[in-house]
């Protein structure tokens, strides 16, 4: 295997650059290719079935390009596809799920962990499964909250819109969960809500609730990979970010949100079904 080959990365749109935004600031040598299908998200709503037929056709179609080892940012295709994705591809696959389940362990205190995620995430069970697989005796709970997707998109990330949608939806987790310590934030757009979320849970619960980062555990696990497989690029100079994606409307405006700096190599492509 080839180490000066690109990280390969894809969400179902712009999300997914959070997690881009980890590794790089973890992993400043590295080099990314990321692939964000625009022209087709959401995937927080569609069939499990669908989320898996898309994800094998961007890890083949980033396959094709060269890459290393591949990361599904995507939370909701990490609930969905990562044994098809693993059986496929030969390169190490790491998803957001096991890892963000794995750090909600390590910071729960009392053993109760509540997840939020979008509607095919949630009702997955993927990370209540693999949240309950780690140790007996945990509890979780999960709440969809998918109107905070387009209230990220729209850069509507502070203020009462945000506030009372978040609310709501916690509210929700609050009534049926109220021991939950610790959030996992499993889907790639909530990160953008942090403070929000913090306080929203402290005034809904009483007492602070830790947030957990997917994105930021997943980055962690590629970490660890890189090293353990003797794939970390040898070079010195910094590596770069290529953004590709299915459609590219808006995406300059949009995806800076997510990178926390401005997109400089954006191109649009077809990735074959
Ligand atoms: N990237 C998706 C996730 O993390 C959120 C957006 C979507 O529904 O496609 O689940």
């Amino acid at each position: 295997m080839n180490r000066e080959l690109p990280i390969g990365v894809f969400d179902s749109g712009v999300g997914g650059l959070t997690v881009v935004r980890a590794l790089r600031e973890s992993l400043p040598r590295e080099s990314f290719v990321y692939l964000g299908d625009t022209a087709r998200v959401p995937y927080g709503t569609k069939s499990p079935a669908t989320v898996v037929r898309y994800s094998l056709n961007n890890a083949r179609f980033l396959l094709s390009s060269g890459i290393k080892m591949l990361v599904v940012a995507c939370n909701t295709a990490s609930a969905h596809a990562i044994p098809a994705l693993q059986k496929e591809l030969s390169i190490p696959v790491v998803g957001v799920v096991e890892p963000g389940a794995r750090a909600a362990l390590a910071a729960t205190r009392d053993g109760c962990i509540g997840v939020i995620g979008t509607y095919g995430t949630v009702e997955s069970g993927a990370y209540q499964k693999a949240i309950s697989e780690l140790r007996d005796r945990l509890e979780v709970a999960a709440e969809p909250c998918p109107l905070l997707v387009p209230l990220a998109e729209e850069g509507w990330l502070t203020g009462d819109v945000p506030r009372l949608v978040a609310s709501e939806y916690l509210g929700r987790l609050h009534a049926r969960f109220p021991q939950a310590d610790t959030l996992v934030m499993g889907c790639t757009h909530y990160p953008l809500f942090r403070e929000l979320l913090a306080d929203v849970t402290l005034r809904l619960f009483g007492r602070e609730v830790v947030l957990i980062d997917s994105g930021v555990a997943a980055t962690a696990e590629v970490v660890h990979l890189l090293r353990r497989r003797e794939l970390e690029h040898p070079g010195e100079a910094p590596g770069t970010l290529r953004v590709m994606v299915t459609d590219r409307s808006r995406i300059e405006q949009v995806g800076s949100r997510f990178l926390g700096e401005p997109l400089t190599d954006v191109s649009s492509v077809d990735v074959p079904a």
